[in-house]
This record gives C-alpha cells, sequence and structure tokens, in this order.
C-alpha cells in the first residue's frame, strides 16, 4: 500500500497560522514585532528565490524585516561591519546571511560574527554546540521542520534506526544529532561511506540531502520506513525533482515527503519559530 504524505505545505500553513496568533498576543501585551535582517550577496538566482520566499513568509505573519543586498564583491571586512551594525540594531532579532557566499568570503567567520541569539539560521558554533550537548538554544531551521514533520507521524522515535545521506554543516550534521537526541540510533553518510545501499535498506528513518535528483530508488527503502527528501533540484526541464524517486519509493514507505511541498515550507516555518524565539529571548534581556 502506498505510504502516507507528510505534508509540509499543510503543517508548516498551521504552524505560521500558530506563530501570527503568538505575535498578536506579544504585540497586544506591548511588545514590538520581531525582527528579521536578510543579508543576500550577489545574484544567485535560486538564492533569490529562497530570499524572498523567507521574507514574504515574514511579512505574512506580521514580522518586521528588511533586506540588504549587496553586491558580488562585497568586501569581508564590509559584511562583518554589517553584520556588527544588525548585532547592535535593537530592532532586529534574527541575522539571515544566505548562502553559499561568493568564493571570496570566508562563511565560517561571517557565521560566527552573528551573536548567536540573533543566529536564527542556528549555524554558529555555538548553537551546534549546544544541539550536539543537547542542550539547544536556535536549532538549524530544515532538520528542526524535519524534527516537527516526524512528530506529525504520531510514531514514537525512540529506539529506530535513522540513516542520513549527506554531511553538510546545515543539513546533514545537524538533522543527524537532531535524530540522537530524539534516541534514534543515527547513520550519518557520505560519498566514502561503504555499502550506502545496505545501509539505507536499514533504515527505520530514512533522511536524503544529496542534492542529487532520484539518488534514492526504491529498493533502498526498508518496507514501512518514514522517508524525508530534503533535496530540491531543478531539472534541466525546469521541473523539480527530490533526491528519492518519489512514487516507487512511496510504495515501500509508510511515510513519505513531496518535493515540492514536503521539507522545503518547514525550513521556512521553522526561520519564524527561530526568529519569534530570538524575540523572546531578547525581550527577556538575554542576548
Ligand atoms: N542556503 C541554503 N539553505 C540555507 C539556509 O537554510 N539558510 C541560509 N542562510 N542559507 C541557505
Amino acid at each position: 500500500m502506498a505510504g502516507q504524505i507528510l505534508d509540509g505545505k499543510a503543517i508548516a500553513a498551521d504552524i505560521r497560522a500558530d506563530i501570527k496568533a503568538q505575535l498578536d498576543a506579544r504585540v497586544a501585551e506591548g511588545h514590538r514585532p520581531p525582527g528579521l535582517a536578510v543579508i543576500l550577496i550577489g545574484a544567485n538566482a535560486a538564492s533569490q528565490v529562497y530570499v524572498r520566499n523567507k521574507r514574504r513568509a515574514c511579512e505574512e505573519v506580521g514580522f518586521y524585516s528588511e533586506l540588504h543586498e549587496l553586491p558580488p564583491d562585497t568586501s569581508q571586512d564590509a559584511l562583518l561591519d554589517l553584520i556588527d551594525a544588525l548585532n547592535g540594531d535593537a530592532l532586529i532579532d534574527g541575522i539571515l546571511v544566505q548562502l553559499p557566499l561568493p568564493r571570496h568570503l570566508d562563511e565560517e567567520a561571517v557565521i560566527e560574527r552573528i551573536l548567536p541569539t540573533k543566529d536564527v539560521d542556528g549555524f554558529h558554533p555555538y548553537n551546534i554546540g549546544r544541539l550536539a550537548l543537547r542542550l539547544p538554544l536556535l536549532r538549524p531551521c530544515t532538520p528542526k521542520g524535519v524534527m516537527t514533520l516526524l512528530g506529525r507521524t504520531g510514531r514514537c522515535l525512540q529506539g529506530l534506526d535513522a540513516v542520513v545521506i549527506g554531511q553538510s554543516n546545515i543539513v546533514g550534521r545537524p538533522m543527524a544529532l537532531e535524530l540522537l537526541a530524539a534516541r534514534c540510533t543515527v547513520t550519518i553518510s557520505h560519498s566514502r561511506t561503504k555499502d550506502l545501499p545496505d545501509k539505507a535498506r536499514g533504515a527505520d528513518i530514512l533522511v536524503a540531502a544529496v542534492g542529487r535528483p532520484r539518488f534514492v530508488p526504491a529498493d533502498w527503502v526498508k518496507e514501512g520506513a518514514i522517508v524525508v527528501d530534503v533535496g530540491i533540484n531543478r531539472l534541466a526541464d525546469g521541473t523539480l525533482a527530490g533526491d528519492v524517486d518519489f512514487a516507487p519509493c512511496r510504495e515501500r514507505a509508510s511515510w513519505i515527503t513531496p518535493v515540492p511541498g514536503g521539507v522545503g515550507p518547514m525550513t521556512i516555518a521553522s526561520l519564524l519559530e527561530n526568529t519569534l524565539q530570538a524575540a523572546e529571548l531578547h525581550a527577556a534581556g538575554q542576548g
């Protein structure tokens, strides 16, 4: 029987409605709306689309948002100066630097310059470290959104075997930490992993985050597994495909996320949650 769809689009809409209600209550208590500053450097077409979607979501729930569009030849010093200014800006709770950066910029130094309580992407070593220690503060948005989706299956995650395909700092690594914190037994795979198909076939939860269209075929999916597809790949014909070969994998899965409409909207919903959380921290005088 075909697996059930984990409908990220609908679940993200519920979360946004909940955030809007929380925001309205905070504003009625006299708080200012949470503020998000987005920094976009250069004209990467995919980044422009992501940034537009993030800002639109902010505006829909009533957050204050500002966009800093900088030219592709922006210097490291100019970028760090802007981050310093935003760190000190009382109207800004979250700072998001859209990645990837142009090659001449030092991504690690840029991320580390953001105040950890304004790091709504959850990429700062402080926030990753807290997640590793099971003391999460601001959690990386895509893995956090995936955990929200897994919660909606109603399955107890403790003791399940999870396999994460992909080891990026943005998704694969924090995803593995999230699943570990949920008491799964976690395998993280990468390009040097031996016998990936065998490992994938052992997974109760299979998360694909490799960035290669339809990388996961149906015979890698254990009967009854939960399959989460983080990939968004644009094909030559302009259509989108995930990292999972959706239709045949669905036949074996108990639950599966579609692309689009699965993990993507959850990433943005998590960003809104993090920005509200950061505003609460700042209102409480922390950070
Ligand atoms: N580039 C791709 N995904 C992300 C993300 O979640 N945050 C940022 N800042 N850049 C990205």
